[in-house]
Order: structure tokens, then sequence, then C-alpha cells
């Protein structure tokens, strides 16, 4: 057996199962969960017909570059999107998600022989990351996002020394808990630190098109072509149409950035044999070319958003997010001791409400979990069931006996 197969952590599902392994949910309630960040709006019925219309494609083994007419579309939506060129020939490449594309492509970029081989990941964090660089044979480094900066991550904190043995950095911009969309000030920092120490960043984008300000999250190619640094050296987006059109069980997505690696990415994924189904590249292409879905959708998040947040934040330090489908809750001063699993143990015995824990989602580091005292909402069911958590939820809190005021809040 492969050694670093031992290092893996157990996922957050898992782990939340072992820890209301106990917990007897409230019959009195039907369950609802907010736990898992599954899209449940409709799939669009175009994505539908076109994955039907194209399954005589069934009948020959796809290309791992994919079809030159899907690339055409992920860099025409790119163009539509961020106002940015790329070359569909060299410079994008289909996915079949970009969780599969994410764990991949660590094992493309790494080079594990070099001493102290690193990965540098944002915490709290999508598994993912973590898993990709053990698998790697690399070892983490975690930056803890700062609450008091909207979730930013606190890359000012990662030494020089450790840049040093940096080979790739995974960004989430919009965040997975925190919602927060990295502005550029940031991108150009990161620009200048993988100039100057050659590791690769990978831009995981998958939330981009889920967003409540007026503007459109900034995307990473869009940052480096603002910094004129159109040939994206270094830099890889990853984009997905599970949350853009609602079709989590299609694995259809796409990177694009620097050719260079593109290429090496395309000879390791031909090996691995990470071609995407004719089918499902014809669905995929329906899906890119149509905006009018994914506009409905965002609407709809929002909508949702609107009435759901406010019900919650009566009862616990919570925000809109920029962008995402996630409220990351504070309710260390709500839960018992401002403990997130106790909160969320008793949260599924009294309401029958399933939440994840944000101490799941991070690592320790740096003295600190920095998810711990909050739990992260999914709201991806429909507004009356999210509204219906909201209420339980409320009522659960409020019942919570009264906890210590921290004695920083004294001062
Ligand atoms: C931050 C983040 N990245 C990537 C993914 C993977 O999405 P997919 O493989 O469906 O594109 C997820 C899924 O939940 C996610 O939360």
């Amino acid at each position: 057996m492969n050694p670093l197969l031992s290092r893996l952590h157990p996922y957050p599902f898992e782990r939340l199962r072992a820890l209301t392994r106990d917990v007897v949910p409230s019959p009195a309630h039907r369950p609802i969960s907010l736990g898992i960040g599954e899209p449940r709006h409709a799939t669009p019925g175009l994505v539908q017909e076109a994955l039907v219309a194209h399954l005589k494609g069934l009948a020959s083994y796809p290309a791992t570059a994919g079809d030159p007419a899907l690339r055409e579309a992920c860099a025409g939506w790119i163009a539509r999107r961020y106002g940015v060129t790329v070359d569909p020939a060299t410079q994008v490449l289909p996915v079949n998600g970009s969780r599969e594309a994410l764990f991949a492509l660590a094992q493309t970029v790494i080079d594990p022989t070099r001493p102290r081989a690193t990965v540098v990941c944002p915490n709290p964090f999508y598994q993912i990351y973590e898993g990709a660089a053990l698998l790697a044979g690399a070892s983490t480094h975690f930056v803890n996002s700062d609450p008091a900066r909207n979730f930013a991550a606190d890359w000012s904190s990662v030494p020089d020394s450790v840049w040093a043995n940096t080979q790739l950095l995974y960004v989430c911009s919009p965040g997975n808990p925190t919602g927060a969309v990295m502005p550029i000030d940031e991108w150009e920092r990161l620009f200048a630190l993988s100039r100057c120490f050659g590791f690769v960043i990978a831009a995981d984008e998958c939330y981009s098109e889920i967003y409540f300000r007026d503007e459109a999250p900034l995307g990473s190619l869009e940052a480096a072509t603002r910094l004129g640094l159109s040939d994206f050296k270094n830099l890889v987006s990853f984009t997905s149409l599970s949350k853009r059109s609602n079709v989590p069980g299609m694995r259809s997505g796409f990177v694009a950035g620097d050719a260079a690696i593109l290429k090496q990415f395309l000879l390791y994924r031909t090996y691995h044999g990470s071609a995407m189904s004719p089918p499902l590249q014809q669905a995929s292409i329906a899906a890119w070319n149509d905006e009018t879905h994914v506009e409905e959708n965002r609407a709809k998040y929002r909508r949702k958003f609107a009435q759901v947040t406010p019900v919650l934040a009566e009862v616990m330090r919570v925000g809109l997010p920029d962008a995402g489908f996630y409220l990351w809750a504070d309710v260390s001063r709500v839960a018992p001791r401002g403990d997130d699993v106790e909160f969320a143990r008793g949260l599924l015995a009294q309401y029958n409400v399933a939440v994840l824990p944000g101490s799941l989602l991070a690592r320790e580091a740096h003295g600190i979990n920095p998810g711990a005292g909050r739990i992260r909402l999914a709201l991806v069911a429909e507004v009356d069931e999210c509204l219906e958590a909201a209420h339980r939820l409320a009522a659960y809190c409020k019942a919570l006996p009264p906890q210590p005021v921290p004695s920083n809040d004294l001062l």
C-alpha cells in the first residue's frame, strides 16, 4: 500500500458522523440538513436536453483534451465573464469537476524529491487541498483566515523560509466556508510571491457565479490580466458547472491559465484516464453558453439569503457573505462553552437540524483552530426549508443557557 494514504485525515462529514453517533435526532421534527454543500436547485432543462440529444457520443472514446468546441465554449465564457482572452488550444482544459482537478494538479506540479516540499493552504479550507498535498508527498502549511478582515487569509504571517519551499498555493475565492472574495491587492501580493519563489497558484473559483454584492467576484485570470500578467505564469484557475448550473452529478468544469503547466497537466491526465464523456461535453457546452439560468439561480440564492440571514442574525453573529452559498456563523457566544461541536449535537437532538461544526473544516494552526466556535450553514435547499431551519436554530439558541461574556468584551 502507498504509505502516504495513512497520512490522510478523515473527511469532515465522517468526523461529524462519529461525533453525533450517540445523538438521537428529535423525532418531533422532520430532518433538515444544512450540512452538505450540494446544490439542490433544479438542473436546467437545456443541460438535460443537450445530454440526451448526444447520447450517441457514448460510442466513442473521448480525447483527454476535450472536444475543441468545449474548450472554445470555456474560453468564450471566460471572455464574457472576465473580459480575458485565453487560447482554447493551449490555455484551457476540461476536467471532471474541480475536485479531481484540484487533486490532480498537485500530483502534476509537486516534486517530492525537493527538500521540504510544501503546499500552502487557507484555513479553514476545502479538505481536498490537504489530501492532494499529502498524497503528492508534500507537507501543508496553513494560513488562518482573519474574521476582522472579512476572513482574509493572513499571507503576511507566512515566513520567507516557508515560501522558499512552497511548490503550490491553494487559494479559494469566493471562499468555502467564508464566502470571502479576494481583492486585487491580495492577488498582486500573491503573484509577486509566486514570481519571487516560483510556486504555482491553484485558484479555486467554483463559487464564482453565486454572489450577493453588485459586482461579480474578481477572478484570478482577470486579476492577472489587470496587473499586466497575461501570460498567467504559474497560475491555474478552476471553474465548475456544479454550483453555477446545479449539476453536481455531471462532474464538469475546466482549468485555465499557464499553458506550460496545462501541457504537463494534460500529459498527467492522459495517463490517469481523466477524459470527459462525450455527451457530458456537449451538455457542458450548452451550460457554458447560457447565462439566463445562471442569473435566475443567483436571484434565487439572493432572495433566500435575504430572508434567512436576518432570522439568524438575531441569535448569532452572522452576515451576508460576499459570495457562495454558505453562512459562516459565529456561535461562540451562544454555544455551550463556545463549543461548535456541542452546539451541532444539541441542535440535532432538539430540532433535527444538521449543521457542520466549523472546527471540522479547519486545522489547529499557529495556536488556534480558526473554525472553532463557528458553524457552516449550506443554504442549498428551497427557501421554505431553509427558513424553517433558521427558525428552529433561533428557537434553539434562545433556549440555551446564557454563556459567560468573554473577558475582552468587558474592557
Ligand atoms: C471550495 C470547493 N472547491 C471545489 C469543490 C468541488 O466541486 P466540483 O468538483 O463539483 O466542481 C467544492 C465542492 O463542494 C468546494 O466546496
